[in-house]
């Protein structure tokens, strides 16, 4: 099945906290205007964002994403097969704090959707594995600020990053690229 086919389906589904189709647009935005390759993603859920992310970057692209639920994961795995995107997603199961140190790989982009509270953690744990020039994408900057202060304030003012925060009206993303 065509990918677009399994990413209207999914949107359909109830009550799952997917990026969707409007942050969805920035995202891709994000990958094409950085020219992505590879991407690393934290937060699977059921693959709507690795599937978004993967149909839009070139054919030597790679998705890397990690998924603490196994249950989510395996509904990820069925729905990337689904795409057709096997291939270029791998699915990682288990806790991306315990994760993504054992991951030896650069990436381009690394796209931000787990745990609220532990984005500063995530991004500590892999920013050695992006590439200069690089961007980190976090998704629900806005509806999530109070739980996020700790990563916002790093992006913002550690000068390691340029950041820019798009809002997207209940919500909001942010986009930082890495300087060096
Ligand atoms: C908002 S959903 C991700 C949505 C997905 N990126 C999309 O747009 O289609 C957040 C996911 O992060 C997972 N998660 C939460 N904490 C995690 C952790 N420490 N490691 C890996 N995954 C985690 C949750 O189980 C959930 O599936």
């Amino acid at each position: 099945m065509e990918a677009e086919t399994v990413l209207r389906r999914i949107e359909g589904l109830p009550n799952r906290p997917i990026i969707g189709p409007v942050k969805g647009k920035h995202l891709v935005d994000a990958v094409k205007r950085f020219d992505v390759n590879t991407v690393l993603e934290v937060g699977t859920l059921i693959g709507y964002s690795a599937i978004l992310i993967a149909s839009n970057l070139p054919h030597e692209g790679r998705v890397v994403t990690v998924e603490v639920d196994p249950e989510s994961a395996r509904l990820a795995e069925a729905n990337i097969r689904e795409a057709g995107l096997t291939d270029k997603i791998e699915v990682h199961v288990g806790d991306a704090l315990i994760v993504l140190p054992q991951i030896n790989v650069t990436f381009d982009m690394i796209f931000l959707d787990a745990a609220k509270d532990k984005y500063l953690e995530y991004l500590k744990l892999s920013e050695n594995k992006l590439s200069s020039g690089g961007v980190v994408f976090a998704d629900n900057v806005k509806m999530y600020a109070h739980e996020m202060h700790d990563y916002l304030e790093y992006v913002r003012n550690s000068g390691r990053y340029t950041s820019e925060y798009i809002d997207v009206t209940t919500d909001g993303v942010e986009v930082s690229t890495k300087l060096f």
